[in-house]
C-alpha cells in the first residue's frame, strides 16, 4: 500500500515526521506493508497532517490525523481506504476546497514526490523546457507575453515585457542573470514557499526557460533564511536535475547552457525589494539602490538581470507546454491567468486556493474559508501584505483583479488574505504597519526612517486621546510625505494600511484606546 504523508513546513509543524515515523512502526507491528512518500502539500492546512491512502479508486484522504488516531484508523482500514473513520475526507480531489481551484501552477503540489523526476515528467514536467529548446529567445518572449502573465510578487508588471528589455540589452560583460526572489516576506503569504516544497522541478524549469529567453546561463534564487525545508528540497532539485542533464553546460544535448544555485536571505524584509535584493547577492548590506537604471539593463553585477518572483517564474512551464493563450484563456480583463490566494489569520479553513482573476473576496472568506476560526464576525481583512489596504466587508463584493482592487485604494500584492474578527483594533493595527516599516527600513530615505517612527507617535498620542483633531491631521500629512517622497514601495506604501484603517473604521480612533501598544 502506497500512503503519502507530506514533508512541507506547514505539516512538518503540525507534527508530520513524527507521524510518518509512528505510522510505519504500527504498519510494522501488523505485518502489514507500507510505502510511505513525503509529498508536497495540497494546500489545505486545517487538514493537516493530511494523510492520502491510493486505492483504485483514487487517493484517499484524513486528516487531521494525530497519533492517537493511528490505531482506530488501522483498525478501520486505513490501508484499504475504508472511509468510515471520522477523520476520513473522501477522494482527496473530490474535497470541495480543492476541486473548485483551477491549478495550473500548482497542478501537481501534494500529488507527486516534490524531489521525484519521474513524477514531475509524467505530469508534463519539463515540456515547457524541451519546446524552449526548439524557439529562439524571441519566440520564448512573444509566448510570454501572448499568455498575459504579470509580475506575482505584487507589482504587477508584465513578465514578456521585462524579459524583452533583458533580451534586448546589450550586456558590457557579455553575461546577463536570472534571479528568482524567494524573499517571501508578506504577511500571511505561503505560495512561494509551497512551490519550492511540493513543486521544486517547476521553478527550475522556469528559471531555465527564462536563461534560453534572454540568453543568461545563469541563475540565483534568493531564499529567504527561514525556509530551511524549502532550502534542503530546492538543493536536492537542482542536483538531481544536473544529473540528469536538465541543467548543466548542456541542457538535454542542446549545446545550451544553464547553471543554478540557490542564495540564503539576509532575514531582511527589504531584501524582497528587487534592487535591495541584489545588494544582498552581491555580498553587500541590503540597501535599495535608485531606479532608473532598472535590474533589467543594470541588474546583479551591473549585468541585465531578471528579477521576477517565485510565482511568476513558476507559471511559465505551463505558458510553454501549453501555449500562452491556454494561460491567458483565464481571468478577466488585463489580469490573465490564475493567482495562487493565500488564506491566513483568524479564519477556519486556512489554506491555498488558486482560481482565476475575478472571484470576489468574500467567496474565498466564506465558501473556502468557512469564516473565522474564532467563530466571531469577521471585521478586517487585509490583503496583499504589510504594505496594503485593509477591506472592511463592504468592499469584499470586489472581483480579484488587479484593476478592480486598485480602483477601490487597495491591492492584491502576492495574494496573501489575513482575517481579523470583530475583537480587531485598527488603530493597533494601524500602529503596527509604522512600527513594521520602522523595523524594516533601510534607512535611506527620510520620509520612511524618519516618517515612520514619527507615524508610531502620532498614531500613539491619537490613542491616548491627546488633541485627537490635529494629530489626525497630521498623520494624514505624514502619510502623504511618505507617499509620495520615499524611494521604494516599503515607505511609499506604508501609508496604505494606515489610511484604510482611518478611512473605513474611523470609530476606532475616536475613542481613547483601551490598551496602548
Ligand atoms: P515597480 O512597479 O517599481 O516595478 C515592478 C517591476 O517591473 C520591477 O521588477 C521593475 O524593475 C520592473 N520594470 C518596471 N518598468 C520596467 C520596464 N520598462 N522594463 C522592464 N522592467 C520594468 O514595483 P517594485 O517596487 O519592484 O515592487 C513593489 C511591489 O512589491 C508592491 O506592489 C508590493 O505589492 C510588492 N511587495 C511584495 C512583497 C512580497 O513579499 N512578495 C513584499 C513587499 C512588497
Ligand atoms: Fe529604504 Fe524606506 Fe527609503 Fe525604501 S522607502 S529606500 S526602505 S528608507
Amino acid at each position: 500500500t502506497r500512503l503519502f504523508i507530506p514533508r512541507d513546513t506547514t505539516a512538518l509543524a503540525m507534527g508530520a515526521d513524527r507521524l510518518a515515523r509512528e505510522i510505519a512502526a504500527e504498519a510494522d507491528k501488523r505485518g502489514e506493508t507500507v510505502e510511505i512518500i513525503r509529498n508536497g502539500s495540497r494546500g489545505m492546512f486545517w487538514l493537516e497532517p493530511l494523510i492520502e491512502v491510493e486505492t483504485p479508486a483514487g487517493r484517499i484522504a484524513y486528516g487531521p490525523v494525530d497519533s492517537q488516531a493511528i490505531d482506530s484508523l488501522f483498525d478501520q482500514g486505513l490501508l484499504q481506504g475504508e472511509t468510515s473513520h471520522p477523520l476520513c475526507q473522501g477522494l482527496t480531489e473530490a474535497i470541495p476546497y480543492l476541486q473548485k481551484q483551477q491549478r495550473l501552477t500548482f497542478a501537481r503540489a501534494g500529488i507527486t514526490d516534490p524531489v521525484s523526476l519521474d513524477d514531475y515528467q509524467q505530469l508534463d514536467g519539463f515540456n515547457g523546457l524541451k519546446k524552449a529548446l526548439q524557439m529562439d529567445g524571441q519566440a520564448i518572449v512573444d509566448e510570454v507575453k501572448a499568455s498575459g502573465l504579470r509580475g506575482r510578487g505584487g507589482a504587477a508588471f508584465p513578465t514578456g515585457i521585462k524579459w524583452q528589455t533583458v533580451l534586448d540589452a546589450v550586456s558590457p560583460k557579455q553575461q546577463k542573470y536570472i534571479v528568482c526572489n524567494a524573499d517571501e516576506g508578506d504577511s500571511g503569504t505561503f505560495a512561494d514557499r509551497m512551490v519550492m516544497e511540493a513543486d521544486p522541478y517547476m521553478l527550475i524549469e522556469g528559471m531555465t526557460i527564462a536563461g534560453l529567453a534572454v540568453g543568461a546561463d545563469q541563475g540565483y534564487i534568493y531564499l529567504r533564511s527561514e525556509y530551511p525545508v524549502a532550502h534542503q528540497i530546492l538543493n536536492e532539485a537542482i542536483d538531481k536535475a544536473e544529473a540528469a542533464g536538465f541543467l548543466g553546460d548542456n541542457i538535454l544535448d542542446s549545446g545550451k547552457a544553464f547553471h543554478l544555485e540557490v542564495r540564503l536571505g539576509a532575514k531582511a524584509y527589504i531584501c524582497g525589494e528587487e534592487t535591495s535584493l541584489l545588494e544582498s547577492l552581491e555580498g553587500k548590506r541590503g540597501m535599495v539602490r535608485a531606479k532608473p537604471p532598472l535590474p533589467a539593463i543594470v541588474g546583479l553585477f551591473g549585468q541585465p538581470t531578471i528579477v521576477n518572483n517565485v510565482l511568476s517564474l513558476a507559471a511559465v512551464p505551463y505558458i510553454l507546454s501549453k501555449g500562452g493563450q491556454a494561460y491567458a484563456d483565464y481571468g478577466m480583463g488585463r489580469s490573465l491567468g490564475t493567482l495562487p490566494f493565500q488564506l491566513a489569520g483568524n479564519i477556519k479553513r486556512g489554506g491555498l486556493i488558486e482560481l482565476a482573476f475575478g472571484v470576489t473576496l468574500r467567496e474565498l472568506l466564506e465558501e473556502y474559508g468557512g469564516g473565522t476560526f474564532t467563530g466571531r464576525p469577521m471585521r478586517a481583512v487585509q490583503v496583499g501584505g504589510p504594505l496594503c489596504a485593509y477591506l472592511p466587508e463592504s468592499q469584499w463584493d470586489t472581483p480579484m483583479d488587479y484593476e478592480s482592487f486598485q480602483a477601490v485604494g487597495a491591492a492584491l500584492g502576492h495574494g496573501g488574505i489575513v482575517v481579523f474578527d470583530d475583537t480587531v483594533d485598527m488603530s493597533a493595527q494601524a500602529r503596527f504597519s509604522m512600527e513594521f516599516c520602522v523595523a524594516e527600513s533601510c534607512g535611506k530615505c527620510t520620509p520612511c526612517r524618519i516618517g515612520s517612527t514619527r507615524g508610531v507617535e502620532v498614531i500613539d498620542r491619537i490613542r491616548n486621546d491627546e488633541d485627537r483633531e490635529a494629530n489626525m491631521e497630521l498623520l494624514e500629512d505624514l502619510c502623504e510625505t511618505m507617499i509620495y517622497g520615499s524611494l521604494c514601495a516599503m515607505g511609499g506604501m506604508t501609508p496604505f494600511p494606515v489610511q484604510s484603517a482611518v478611512k473605513h473604521f474611523p470609530e476606532d480612533f475616536n475613542q481613547p484606546a483601551q490598551t496602548n501598544g
